[in-house]
């Protein structure tokens, strides 16, 4: 079984993807990792991240640097949404997520185009949103567990011009699939997000079954 988990930054589908996974027993891949691996290449390269060459050339990583920590920093994440809007940076990272979306058992993936184009026909799409100000707090709690200082204005600013990048851009853009659940988790904990999700995707399981 697919399990597709969209949504913007800091909107808690990292969460429950990884809960997701964790309860049907599938493996997880953070899409985002990709991209921030895009990023943070054209970065240690000098590479211009606007160019979509120089990108194109940050696309073939070692699967070891996806377990580089900096990639998890906010500058990475920015960086990130602009080689993500590179046409053939998306497609020269397709594959890799189709293979993993289609392993034989199923998988459970999240990122911003899972239900729409890595995973069309996935078995179960969830796109999951917050509001801005919600997912500023989310974003800047993280930041100061890990030592960083931010304002909370800042981070709002930030999370609004990815949005805008994410949600503008031509190719892929951020966009709720016709056929996903929305998750609005503004105001669940993190475990009631994930027991919310549970149940959207046996719900729709059922409906599949029952189709
Ligand atoms: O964790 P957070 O939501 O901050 O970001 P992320 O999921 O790691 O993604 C970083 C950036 O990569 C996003 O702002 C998107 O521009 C891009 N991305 C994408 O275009 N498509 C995906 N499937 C996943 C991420």
């Amino acid at each position: 079984m697919i399990v597709a988990v969209d949504g913007p930054a800091a909107s808690g589908k990292g969460t429950v993807a990884r809960g997701l996974a964790r309860h049907f027993g599938l493996p997880h891949l953070d899409t985002g990792l990709l991209y921030r691996a895009v990023a943070f290449d054209v970065r240690r390269l000098e590479l211009d991240p606007a160019a979509e060459a120089d990108a194109v050339a940050a696309c073939d990583f070692d699967d070891a640097l996806l377990a580089e920590p900096a990639l998890r920093d906010d500058d990475v994440g920015k960086l990130a949404s602009v080689v993500s809007a590179h046409p053939l940076v998306r497609a020269a990272l397709f594959q890799r997520q189709r293979r993993f979306a289609y392993q034989p058992g199923g998988a459970v993936l999240d990122g911003r185009d899972i239900g729409t184009v890595i995973a069309p026909d996935a078995d179960a799409k969830l796109f999951v949103k917050a509001t801005p100000a919600i997912r500023a707090r989310r974003r800047l709690a993280e930041l100061t567990a890990r030592g960083l200082s931010a304002s909370f204005e800042q981070v709002l600013d930030d999370i609004r011009a990815r949005d805008a990048r994410d949600t503008g851009r031509e190719a892929a853009p951020l966009t709720q699939a016709s056929d996903a659940a929305s998750l609005d988790t503004s105001l669940l904990t993190a475990d009631a997000a994930v027991a919310r999700a549970v149940s959207l995707v046996e719900e729709r399981l059922r409906g599949r079954a029952g189709a």
